[in-house]
C-alpha cells in the first residue's frame, strides 16, 4: 500500500503535519524531489520539529528513505540527524545511491544566477538546488554513490569545478573561494563519504522499496514543494527544479508507476495561498517587497494580508521570509488536481481564516473576455487573468479541540466553506487541519485504511 503527499498550491501547504498525522499507518516514508530548500513542520504534543531533508515520519521513528529524485546536501543532511537525536529520537535514515550530491558551489551558483536574473529571479532558497539539478541534467553531476569510490569522486569534482570556476568567474563575475577548492572539498566529502559507510545509509533506492513492499511494508511519499511551482506544470520560471507532482513519485524513487497510482494520492491544501517568492498571483492579497511584482498585488487590502499573514505565522521556515498570502484560487486547484490526480484532499489551515465576517475565493478567471476554470500553461497569461471571486459567509474563532468531534462540530459556514472546495475538484475530504498540531487535524479517512 502507498500514500503519496503532494502539495497542491505553492509549497507550505502543512505536508509536513499531514505526513505525521498518517505516518503512523507508514513503516517507510520516502522523499522523491527536492533537498533542503524544503521546510516541513511537524508539531507533536507541543514539541515542534523543523526539518528541511530528512523524510517528516522520522519523527514517529519511521525509516526514512532520500530517494534517487533528491538533491542532498550532505552538511545538512547530518546536521538534521545529530540535532534529531539530540532530542532523543533515533532516526534511521537512508539515501539513494543516485541522488545528486549538493556541494558549496551550487549555493555560490545559486545566488550569482539570481542576482544575474534580476526581474527574471525565482527568489529561491538559495540552497542550490537549481545548479545541481542543473549539472545532473548536464551529465557533470555526483551522485551519492559515487561519493563512496574516491578515484570516481575525484575525476568528476575536478572536472565540474573547473567547469563551474568559469562560470562563476566569467559569467557572474564571482571570486571563487573556498566553495571551488577542490582539494579542501575532496577531503570534506569524503568524511561524509566515511559516515555514510559506516552508518550503512545508502541503498538502491528501487530495490530497495521494492524490498520492503515485498515484506508487506507500507509505503508514504512525502512530497516537498507544491504543483504550482513544479518544473513542468507550474509557473515557470518562477519555480522550483524538480517534479514536485505526484509524477514525481516513481521517476524519483525507482518504483513503477503503477505502483503509486494504485495507491491513495492526497492533496495538500491550505485555506487560502502562501507565496514565498516571485511572479504573478492574482488572488495577492496587499504585497510583499521585493516578492510581489510591481504591478502585482492589490495594496487596498494590505491590512488583511497582515491580519492573515500573522494569523498563519506566514515566514517562511526556511528563509523567515514574510510570505505573501492571497484567497485560495480554484483554477489552481483544478489544475492540481488533474496533473495529480488527488483520491483525497487534506485541508489545513481553516482556523486562521476564523474570525473574518467574509472569506473569497478565485473561483475562477476572466481572460481576453472569456471565463476559464484552470490556468493558462503561460505564466505570463496567467498574470494577466482577473479573477472572478466567490464569497462566504465567515466563521467564528473555535476551539481546536473540537477535533475530537469530527467535522459536524466545525461552525456551518467553515464546513460550507470546506463542501464548496471538494464539490468543485470532485475529490473527498479526508482531513481538515484547525491548527498545527496532530491533535488538531479532523481526520475523515486514513488512506491507509482504504484499498487495502
Ligand atoms: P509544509 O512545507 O507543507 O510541510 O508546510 P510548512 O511546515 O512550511 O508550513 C506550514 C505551517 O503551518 C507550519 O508552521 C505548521 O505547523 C503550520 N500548520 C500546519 N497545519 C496547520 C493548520 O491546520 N492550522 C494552523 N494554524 N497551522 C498549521
Ligand atoms: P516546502 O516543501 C515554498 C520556492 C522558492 C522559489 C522557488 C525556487 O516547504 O513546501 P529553489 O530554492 O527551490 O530553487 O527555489 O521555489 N520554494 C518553496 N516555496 N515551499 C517550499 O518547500 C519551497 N521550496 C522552494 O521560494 O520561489
Ligand atoms: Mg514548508
Amino acid at each position: 500500500m502507498t500514500v503519496t503527499i503532494v502539495g497542491s498550491q505553492l509549497g507550505d501547504e502543512g505536508k509536513g503535519g499531514i505526513v505525521d498525522l498518517y505516518g503512523d499507518g507508514a513503516d517507510v516514508v520516502v522523499r522523491y524531489q527536492g533537498g533542503d530548500n524544503a521546510g516541513h513542520t511537524v508539531v507533536h504534543q507541543g514539541t515542534e520539529y523543523k526539518l528541511s531533508l530528512v523524510p517528516s515520519g522520522v519523527v514517529r521513528g519511521r525509516t526514512g528513505v532520500l530517494g534517487n529524485g533528491c538533491v542532498v546536501n550532505p552538511t545538512t543532511l547530518f546536521e538534521e540527524i545529530d540535532a534529531l537525536k539530540e532530542r532523543g529520537l533515533d532516526p534511521d535514515v537512508r539515501v539513494s545511491a543516485r541522488a545528486h550530491v549538493i556541494l558549496p558551489y551550487h549555493r555560490v551558483l545559486d545566488g550569482g544566477e539570481e542576482a544575474a536574473k534580476d526581474d527574471l529571479a525565482a527568489g529561491t532558497t538559495g540552497r542550490g538546488i537549481g545548479p545541481t539539478y542543473e549539472d545532473k541534467a548536464g551529465r557533470r553531476g555526483i551522485r551519492v554513490g559515487d561519493l563512496l569510490d574516491p578515484s570516481v569522486f575525484r575525476t568528476r569534482l575536478e572536472y565540474a569545478v573547473e567547469h563551474h570556476r568559469t562560470v562563476a568567474e566569467e559569467v557572474y563575475g564571482i571570486e571563487p573561494g573556498d566553495a571551488f577548492d577542490v582539494e579542501a572539498l575532496f577531503e570534506r566529502y569524503q568524511s561524509f563519504a566515511d559516515r555514510l559507510r559506516r552508518e550503512e545509509m545508502v541503498v538502491n533506492c528501487g530495490e530497495f522499496l521494492a524490498e520492503q513492499r515485498a515484506a508487506g511494508k507500507s509505503l508514504l511519499f512525502e512530497g516537498a514543494q507544491g504543483t504550482a511551482i513544479d518544473i513542468d506544470h507550474g509557473i515557470y520560471p518562477y519555480v522550483t527544479s524538480s517534479n514536485t507532482t505526484a509524477t514525481g513519485a516513481p521517476a524519483g524513487t525507482g518504483l513503477a508507476p503503477a505502483v503509486i497510482g494504485d495507491g491513495e494520492i492526497v492533496g495538500i491544501v491550505k485555506a487560502y495561498l502562501s507565496r514565498v517568492g516571485t511572479g504573478p498571483l492574482p488572488t495577492e492579497l496587499g504585497s510583499v517587497d521585493g516578492q510581489t511584482p510591481p504591478d502585482g498585488g492589490r495594496p487596498e487590502h494590505a491590512e488583511l494580508a497582515t491580519w492573515i499573514r500573522d494569523e498563519g505565522g506566514e515566514y517562511g521556515t526556511v528563509t523567515g521570509r514574510p510570505r505573501r498570502v492571497g484567497w485560495l484560487d480554484m483554477p489552481m486547484l483544478r489544475h492540481a488536481t488533474r496533473v495529480n490526480g488527488f483520491t483525497g484532499l487534506a485541508i489545513n489551515h481553516l482556523d486562521v481564516l476564523a474570525g473574518l465576517d467574509s472569506v473569497t475565493v478565485g473561483h475562477a478567471y476572466e481572460l481576453d473576455g472569456e471565463t476559464i476554470e484552470t490556468m493558462p500553461p503561460t505564466t505570463e497569461r496567467w498574470g494577466e487573468c482577473s479573477v472572478i471571486e466567490k464569497t462566504f459567509d465567515g466563521w467564528e474563532p473555535f476551539d481546536p479541540s473540537v477535533a475530537d468531534d469530527g467535522i459536524s462540530a466545525l461552525p456551518e459556514n467553515a464546513r460550507t466553506y470546506l463542501e464548496y472546495i471538494s464539490d468543485e475538484l470532485a475529490v473527498p475530504l479526508y482531513a481538515v487541519g484547525i491548527g498545527p498540531g496532530r491533535s488538531e487535524t479532523i481526520v475523515l479517512e486514513n488512506p491507509f485504511e482504504l484499498s487495502d
